[in-house]
């Protein structure tokens, strides 16, 4: 199949207002270290679309410049914050609890930016999250209601701080699990839903829809439905607004879609992958209540069954015991201790073993995902491409795809997706690695 014709991007040119649902740790996390970076106070260690190059063209052509040189991203100088929370502390209240940076070093040297972040009152509903009780919230009882409230609050932000454009990111906690049902099946069942306030519909769809309905692009960190239900997916498509999705890709998950993938290449088979983990924040007490977790560990388990296809590799994959826990630690707050067994079969099925012990620090990882979504979905927006943009699955858990098509879960395709939608983006050739033109002469 040919490949379509390049779109022309428009110019990044103006303000570039950043929506953050949440503003916790991982929010908190991600805006002060853009600020710390625009002030040469700290370097965005992570994020590819800051530090990464691209390579472009034959390898003996030695061109390879940063992927921010070569795709017309916004500048971090022209970002503005605004963020809503169920908690009305301000940027640097919330990042101070948080306990992810280290005061004198990353919040105090800020503290003028992070104070000016002062969330709006959240939509928010207890049932969706019951271990949180702030009451920054909304006073509104009906979803329409709270629908009409976020899109005025949109509004307001766009021309309080006269932004060019916006981008909108679920950073808030997990929501109980909700499976897309009769709601959700199309625009006007999502209309009656919320009429009727079905709980079926949850804040994170209502902030998800507000956006789409303001024409701001979606992105969402966390599992929750938001916007990949088909009513919403179809309503982004039809009106070319850029979604993505869920769950950011940060400590187990990221070594599981490295690690499966190696399993699955050499053909060596897994009996058993045992994954836990201790964490202590705000998030790990939200995933402390059953309902919440079942959402987490829907978008955790999926991850092998994709990348291992038992179906295809029965021998191999066929019957794997995939366990996958979070336990509430708070000694150690935002630093996660995640370790997995995993139990693998070689030559004649003798078996091995390996353990990884990862001790990571959770927002640390989220925030640069945090900040290339926000920057790559305002460069699709921008470039007219609309609806669900599967080349940003390298930064999620459980990527939303196209109905019809299984995720994939590799780390490295995912990463050769996205570089290559950005060559392309740019008119530049793809690169397919057969690497024939290299002995031709020879
Ligand atoms: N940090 C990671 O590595 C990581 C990885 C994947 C996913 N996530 C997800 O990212 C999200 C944020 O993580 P975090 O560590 O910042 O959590 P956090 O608990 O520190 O922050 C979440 C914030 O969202 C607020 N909130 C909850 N419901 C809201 C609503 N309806 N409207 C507005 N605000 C609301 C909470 O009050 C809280 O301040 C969580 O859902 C988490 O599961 C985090």
């Amino acid at each position: 199949m040919s490949t379509p014709p390049s779109p022309t991007v428009a110019p990044a040119s103006g303000r570039l207002g950043v929506l953050t649902v949440g503003l916790g740790a991982v929010a908190s996390t991600l805006i002060a270290g853009v600020e710390l970076t625009k002030r040469g106070l700290g370097k965005p260690i992570g994020s590819l679309a800051q530090m990464g190059t691209i390579r472009l063209g034959k390898r003996t052509e030695d061109r390879s410049p940063l992927i921010r040189d070569f795709v017309p991203l916004a500048s971090l100088d022209d970002i503005v914050w605004g963020a809503w929370d169920v908690y009305p502390d301000d940027a640097y209240v919330a990042a101070s609890r948080a306990g992810v940076l280290e005061s004198g070093k990353h919040i105090e040297a800020i503290s003028d930016a992070l104070r000016e972040v002062r969330p709006m009152q959240a939509a928010f509903e207890r049932k969706y999250a019951r271990n949180l009780d702030g009451e920054h919230v909304k006073p509104i009882s009906s979803k329409r209601g709270m629908l009409n409230a976020i899109r005025e609050d949109i509004n307001k932000f766009r021309e309080d701080n006269k932004c060019d454009r916006l981008v909108m990111i679920w950073c808030a906690s997990t929501e109980i699990y909700i499976e897309p049902g009769r709601a959700h099946i199309d625009l006007e069942s999502f209309e009656k839903a919320l009429d009727a306030d079905d709980e079926t519909v949850s804040p994170a769809q209502i902030y998800a829809y507000a956006a789409l309905l303001e024409g701001v692009p979606f992105n969402n960190g966390a599992p929750n439905l938001a916007v990949d239900a088909p009513a919403l997916r179809q309503y982004a498509t039809d009106h070319k607004i850029a979604i993505s999705g869920k769950d950011f890709k940060t400590g187990q998950t990221l070594m599981k879609t490295v690690l499966a993938p190696m399993l699955k290449a050499r053909m060596l088979g897994l009996e058993g992958w045992y994954s836990t983990n201790i964490l202590g924040n705000r998030d790990g007490e939200v995933l402390d209540a059953p309902e919440n977790f079942k959402t987490k560990e829907e978008s955790k388990l999926g991850v092998l069954e994709d990348i291992l296809q038992p179906k295809k590799f029965p021998d191999l994959y066929g019957d794997i015991f995939h366990k996958v826990q979070i336990n509430y630690y708070p000694p150690r707050g935002d630093n996660k201790e995640g370790w997995d067994n995993i139990d693998i079969t070689g030559w004649l099925g003798y078996p091995m073993q390996i353990k990884v012990n990862f001790l990571c620090r959770d927002s640390i990882l989220a925030a640069p995902l945090a900040l290339d979504l926000v920057l790559f979905s305002d460069l699709a927006q921008r470039a007219g491409m609309g609806g669900i943009q599967e080349w940003l699955s390298f930064y999620y858990k459980s990527p939303q795809v196209a109905p019809g098509l299984y995720p994939e879960h590799d780390l490295f395709i995912q990463l050769t997706k996205l570089k290559n939608t950005l060559r392309w983006i740019m008119g530049e050739d793809q690169i397919t690695h057969l690497g024939r033109e290299y002995y031709e002469d020879l």
